[in-house]
C-alpha cells in the first residue's frame, strides 16, 4: 500500500509520471506549432521583472499537474508559516524570517511573542547613520583621515551576497570609496586587498553571523595587526577602524570590537538569505541607504507577489516546480543561470550557495532518506563569455540542463553612447541562443545548406532545451533585490515540494571538524588519531614539500 506521504507515492507524483511517459520525446517545435497562444500565455511578470517561460517542455496538463503536486504538498501552507515567524526551520528550532528583514516599518511579524519590526528597524537606521558618515567622509580614521577603503571580512552569506549584490550595482556606487571583499583564508586574499592601501584610510567590516568562523576570524586577526603596525602600533586605532556585523556580541567583544560599532541581526536571519541584513553595511556604503532602502523595496515586492500571487501566476511556484519538472522526470541534475550582464558575474556564485546549501539534502524534515533528487548542481557564468566556453555542451551535449537567461533592456546609464549601442548585439545574442536551445536545426535544414552529407549530424541541433528568458528594463537596486527574491523563494518551493529542510546546513560540519583535527599534523608535525592512511601520506609529503 502506498504511502500517500511520502512525495515518490502521492497520486500527483504518478500523474506527473505518467504525463512525462506521455510527453515522450515531443519537440518544442510541435509544441509551438500546436498552440500559437503560447508564446503570450506563458509569461508572467513580476514587478519589472518579465518572465517568459514558453521555451519549457510543458503544456497546460503539465503546468496543472505541477501545481497539484504544490497542493498536495502544502507550499502555500509552509510559505504562509514561514511569513509568519513559526519555526519552520526544524533541525535548528528556527523560525525563517529574511522576509522580515525588508517588511514596512509597521510590520507585526512575531517570534516567540515579541514583535521583530522594532529592532529589524533600528538597526537599518544605524546602519544608514553610518554609512552616511562614511560616505561623507565625517567618520575618519585614528588619525583624523577620511575612509576612502572599505575591506569586507567574510565567507559564505557574510562574502557572496554583499560582494555579488556591489558588483552589479556598481554604477550606483560612490566611485571614490572603493569597496573590497576578503573572504578566503589563504592570506593572499588579504594579501592583495590590502597591498596598496593605506591604513589610517582604511575601514574593516567584519562579518560573521556566528563570528566564530574560523576563516573569517582569522583573516580579521591578520587585518587587525596590519592595521595596528601601519598605525605605529596605536591599539586604540582598531576602534575606528573596525565594525562587526553579527549576531554574537559576546565573540564580538572577545574579539576587541566594541560593541557599539557592531550591527546586530539574528538567528532567524540564514547567512544565505542574510544580505539584505547588518550583512548588507559595505553594499549600503557603496550605495547608500536610499539605493539600500531602494533594493529592500524589490525584496519586499516579490515577497508580496509570493504570498499573494495565484498558482498560476505565482513566479517562483512556477520557476520552482519547472526545476521539479526537470530534476524528477527528465533526470537533470544541474541548472545554469546565465546572465547577459557584466555587472551580474558572480550572480550564478550567489545563488549556488542559496540553492546548493539550502536543498542539498538527502533526508527530509523528519530525518528519512529520501529517494527522490534533490537540489541541482547550479552554476554559470556570464551568458557572451560562455557562448565561447561550454555552450557547445548545451546545444550538443547529452544532458538535460535548463538554464535561465537573464538580461536588460537598457545598458546602465554611464556607458557612452559607443559603449551603450553595443548593448542592442549582447541582447541579440541572448535571444539567439535561447532561441537555437530550443529549436535547434534539423539534419533536413543543414543539408538543405549544402553542408557535405558527412558532417550533418556533426551541424545538427536537436534543440529541445528548456530555457526562462528573464527580462527588465535596468539593472537597478530595486531589480536586484526582485531577482534575488524570485530565486529565494523558488529555492524555498522546491525545499518544501522534496520535504527536506532548506534552511539547516550540518552539511559543512565535517569538513569544519576535520581541518580543525588536522591542523596540528601540519603546523606542529603532531600524531593526528583516526587520520587515514591517504590522508595521513598526504600530509607527511605536504611537510616534506614545505620544509624543503
Ligand atoms: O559554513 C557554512 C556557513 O555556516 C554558511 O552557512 C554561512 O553563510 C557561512 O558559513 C559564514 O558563517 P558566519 O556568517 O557565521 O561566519
Amino acid at each position: 500500500m502506498p504511502d500517500s506521504t511520502r512525495l515518490d507515492q502521492t497520486p500527483e507524483w504518478a500523474a506527473l509520471a505518467k504525463h512525462r511517459d506521455e510527453l515522450g520525446e515531443t519537440h518544442l517545435r510541435d509544441l509551438f506549432a500546436d498552440d500559437p497562444g503560447r508564446a503570450e500565455r506563458y509569461t508572467v511578470q513580476v514587478g519589472d521583472l518579465f518572465i517568459d517561460y514558453a521555451k519549457h517542455l510543458v503544456t497546460d496538463e503539465t503546468l496543472g499537474l505541477l501545481r497539484d503536486l504544490a497542493a498536495a504538498r502544502g507550499v502555500a501552507e509552509l510559505r504562509d508559516a514561514m511569513f509568519r515567524g513559526d519555526k519552520i526551520n526544524v533541525t535548528e528550532r528556527r523560525a525563517v524570517l529574511h522576509t522580515a528583514l525588508r517588511a514596512p516599518r509597521d510590520a507585526v511579524i512575531e517570534v516567540d511573542g515579541e514583535n521583530v519590526e522594532p529592532a529589524v528597524h533600528a538597526v537599518l537606521d544605524k546602519m544608514a547613520a553610518f554609512a552616511e558618515a562614511v560616505r561623507s567622509g565625517a567618520w575618519t580614521g585614528a588619525t583624523g583621515k577620511r575612509i576612502r577603503t572599505v575591506v569586507n571580512i567574510g565567507i559564505g552569506g557574510s562574502d557572496l551576497g554583499p560582494a555579488m549584490a556591489y558588483e552589479a550595482l556598481l554604477p550606483f556606487t560612490q566611485r571614490d570609496l572603493g569597496i573590497c571583499f576578503v573572504s578566503n583564508v589563504d592570506g593572499a586574499d588579504l594579501h592583495e586587498a590590502t597591498r596598496d592601501l593605506d591604513p589610517a584610510e582604511t575601514l574593516f567590516i567584519v562579518a560573521s553571523k556566528t563570528f566564530t568562523t574560523i576563516e573569517t576570524i582569522t583573516n580579521a586577526h591578520s587585518a587587525r595587526a596590519w592595521l595596528v603596525e601601519g598605525m605605529g602600533g596605536d591599539e586604540s586605532a582598531v576602534a575606528k577602524h573596525f565594525v562587526a556585523l553579527s549576531t554574537n556580541a559576546d565573540e564580538v567583544a572577545k574579539f576587541g570590537i566594541d560593541t557599539a560599532n557592531m550591527f546586530e541581526f539574528w538567528d532567524w536571519v540564514g547567512g544565505r538569505y542574510s544580505y539584505d541584513s547588518a550583512i548588507g553595511l559595505s553594499l549600503m556604503i557603496a550605495i547608500g541607504p536610499d539605493g539600500f532602502r531602494e533594493m529592500l523595496d524589490g525584496f519586499r515586492l516579490v515577497d508580496e507577489h509570493f504570498r499573494t500571487a495565484p498558482p498560476e501566476a505565482n513566479a517562483p511556484l512556477l520557476l520552482g516546480l519547472l526545476g521539479i519538472w526537470y530534476g524528477n522526470f527528465f533526470g537533470a541534475q544541474s541548472h545554469a543561470v546565465l546572465p547577459y550582464s557584466h555587472y551580474m558575474a558572480k550572480f550564478p556564485a550567489y545563488l549556488q550557495q542559496l540553492d546548493m546549501e539550502s536543498n542539498g539534502k538527502s533526508v527530509d524534515r523528519s530525518g528519512h532518506p529520501v529517494r527522490w533528487q534533490t537540489g541541482p548542481v547550479v552554476w554559470g557564468t556570464p551568458g557572451t563569455n560562455g557562448q565561447h566556453a561550454y555552450y557547445q555542451l548545451l546545444h550538443q551535449g547529452t544532458k538535460v540542463i535548463p538554464a535561465d537567461l537573464i538580461g536588460f533592456a537598457r545598458p546602465v546609464a554611464e556607458l557612452s553612447p559607443r559603449l551603450a549601442a553595443q548593448h542592442d548585439l549582447l541582447m541579440a545574442n541572448l535571444f539567439a541562443q535561447a532561441q537555437a536551445l530550443a529549436f535547434g536545426k534539423t539534419a533536413g535544414e543543414v543539408a538543405a545548406e549544402g553542408v557535405p552529407a558527412e558532417q550533418v549530424p556533426h551541424r545538427t541541433f536537436r534543440g529541445n532545451k528548456p530555457t526562462t528568458t528573464i527580462l527588465a528594463d535596468q539593472l537597478s537596486p530595486s531589480v536586484l533585490g526582485q531577482l534575488v527574491a524570485l530565486y529565494e523563494h523558488k529555492v524555498f518551493v522546491q525545499g518544501a515540494i522534496w520535504d527536506i529542510d532548506s534552511f539547516d546546513q550540518w552539511g559543512v560540519e565535517l569538513g569544519k571538524v576535520l581541518a580543525k583535527r588536522i591542523e596540528p599534523a601540519l603546523t606542529s608535525g603532531e600524531t593526528v588519531p583516526g587520520l587515514d592512511t591517504s590522508t595521513a601520506d598526504l600530509v607527511a609529503r605536504y611537510r616534506t614539500l614545505r620544509d624543503r
